[in-house]
Order: structure tokens, then sequence, then C-alpha cells
């Protein structure tokens, strides 16, 4: 058990109004916890601070060589009252997956879990209830020791900050363009592709920014090595229904382990799809599409949720899939996943921790 001390706010901000459009990640709470980890004596020094700016070297190593990780999970405020965290342990697992490619000291999962709930009890009350809303929750862990050599650092803060916030896409859940891209690669197998930390997202700019000039709105990468298989978007995984199956790329080392690809996996299995994880080509898009068989695509990821893809952009192919519309499946997943959510859903699954 961590000993966590508490430090409130004698300052506390004003709350986003009622109906307020909060956007993503812009608006923060009054808190954040924050854990200190020293080579010899381990993660020490848990503690809820109000929220407010580092006091950093800028010596410290996260600025020049990035070592770093961070996660994302939500806290819902259900119908009944209840606050719920979905599947708190799989971020903590992805975090310590993280750590080890990256030479950052492991984290307990409890210790982990712990915190996370204690920060969201903290600040219970920015958790917004308005349709569609969560309080999205940034934990991350930065490489702090004063020194330019290239070598694991032998310091840490893991910090926890809580962002109330509305959709990922300002589009909502109405269908995105997504850009398949052909020039630029985001990871290769043995690279760092299956790990959450902000290099592959730096990595991930330059495309994403061609994409928007171009209408779209995320970049969906190819394979680094043949540049033929489909992995991800920048911010979800990437599922396909063709032919009436559900057909996802496996995990095979550059592919982020997405907590909702996972539960969508299981819920479509649940539904009766046959659901296949394996390698997807560009070209077999491109055919299935020819034939009528590319029948729906969709995003999934903790911020995006679901997300329908309506368009797909791939060199001098555009396909508009479903009528640029809303599939019935993409519609089931989201209702089923955030009704488990919000707690209007039974949770069979066993899936929501309660805070
Ligand atoms: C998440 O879905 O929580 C993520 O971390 C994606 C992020 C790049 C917005």
């Amino acid at each position: 058990m961590l000993n966590i001390k508490i430090e409130k706010t004698t300052t506390p901000k004003e709350k986003p109004a009622k109906g307020q459009k909060l956007g993503f990640g812009k608006i923060f709470t009054d808190h954040m916890f924050v854990m200190d980890y020293t080579e010899g004596q381990g993660w020490h020094d848990a503690r809820i601070v109000p929220f407010q700016d580092l006091v950093m070297s800028p010596a410290a190593m996260v600025f020049h060589y990035g070592q770093e990780m961070f996660e994302g999970l939500k806290a819902y405020k259900g119908v009944d009252g209840k606050v719920r965290l979905f599947r708190p342990d799989m971020n903590a697992k992805r975090t310590n997956d993280t750590n080890d490619r990256l030479c950052i000291p492991q984290l307990p999962v409890e210790d982990f879990v712990e915190a996370v709930k204690a920060v969201v009890k903290v600040d219970e009350d920015w958790i917004p209830t308005e349709d569609g809303t969560s309080l999205y929750i940034r934990p991350f862990i930065i490489a702090t020791d004063e020194f330019l050599g290239v070598a694991p650092s032998k310091t840490y803060k893991f910090i926890i900050i809580l962002a109330p916030s509305g959709a990922y896409y300002e589009s909502g859940l109405a269908p995105v363009g997504i850009w398949i891209e052909d020039e630029y690669v985001r990871a290769v197998k043995g690279g760092m592709g299956f790990a959450k930390t902000g290099g592959n997202y730096a990595a991930s700019l330059i495309a994403q920014v061609k994409a928007h000039d171009d209408g779209y709105s995320q970049v969906l990468w190819l394979d680094g090595v043949e540049r033929k298989y489909i992995e991800e978007v920048g911010a979800m995984n990437i599922f396909f229904k063709i032919d009436g199956k559900i057909v996802t790329p496996m995990l095979n080392g550059s592919i982020l382990p997405g907590v909702t690809r996972n539960s969508v996996i299981a819920l479509c299995k649940k539904m009766g799809y046959e659901v296949e994880e394996r390698r997807i080509s560009a070209q077999e898009l491109i055919e299935a599409q020819k034939s009528g068989k590319l029948e729906e695509c969709f995003g999934t990821g903790t911020a995006a949720v679901i997300s329908p893809v309506g368009k797909l952009r791939y060199v001098d192919d555009v396909m508009i899939i479903n009528n640029n519309e809303i599939g019935e499946v993409s519609q089931k997943l989201y209702d089923t996943l955030t009704g488990i959510q919000w707690g209007k859903r039974e949770d069979d699954m066993g899936w929501t921790v309660e805070v």
C-alpha cells in the first residue's frame, strides 16, 4: 500500500460549466499525483498536491533522450452516481511492458491502480456527466537525472494528471477520413511500436500534418518493413468488417496493444462475430472495397472510444465505406462499451472498478 500524503489546494479553480464544450485534454483538475523513484530506494514519497508546474533541471534526461512513458484511461460518473474506472489493471501492466522497453523501473500494478483511484477520488467533483464525456486520466513517468550522457536515468517521477474531456475527435461519432501513409513509417518490430512512449507520437507528427493538410483526420500506418500491411492509426487501433467477419491487425511488436482493442475483440466474439487477428494488406482492402465486401471500418482507443471511419485514402484510391455513415457494428460496440462504462449496462465481463 502506498502511504499517500494529500495536500489540498487552497485556491480551487472554477469547474467547467454544465454543457460547456470540453474538447479533449485542454482543461485540468485541481490536483495531481506525484511519486519519486531513486535507485537503491525504489518508488517513494507518494503524494497528491495542487496541480502545478514542474520545476526541473534543463539537464533532466527526459528533455534530451526522451526516456519517458505515458498511459491513458478514464473515470466515468455513472447514471447511479458511482465512479468507475475501466480495466485499470491493463494500463498498469502495459506501463510495465513500456517501462521494460525503455529501461524505466517497474511500478507495481497495485500501486498504479491505487494512485489512480486516490487522485480521482480527490477530484471526483470534476468528473463531467454529460453524454460522451469523462475524466481522462494521464499517468506518465519521466527520467529526471541531470546528465547528458546516453544511459538509463537513476531517478524518475511518476505523475498523474486529470482532464475532464469530451470526444477526442471534434466530429464526435461522425465517421472520420483516414490517410493510409505510404511515405513515412511509425515503427518496426524490435523498435518501440508496442510501447506507449512519446517518441512514437513525435515520429507520427509529420505524416499527421500532411494528412490534415489534405483534409484527413488521422494517419493509418503500414508496417515499416514491407510497407504493405495495416498496423494502427495515430491515436487508435483499427478494425474492419470484411465479408461479415471482424478483422484487425495481429499484435506483432510494432502495434500498440490497446485496452479498447482487447475489449472490442471480446465483445465482438460475444456478439457472435468471427474475429480474425491477422495481417491485412492495403491491397486487400482495396479489393474488398471494389467487390463490396469492405462493410465497415472503425478505430478503437481509450480517447477515441469507437470511431467510425467513413473514408480511407491509399495512394490513388479513395475508399468510401458504408456510405460514410456509422456502421451497425460500430454503433453496437459504442453503445455496449459506453453502457458498461457509465453503469447503464450490466458489466458481465467484470471490467469496471469502482473508485
Ligand atoms: C489514449 O487513447 O488514451 C491515448 O493515449 C491516445 C492518445 C494519443 C490521445
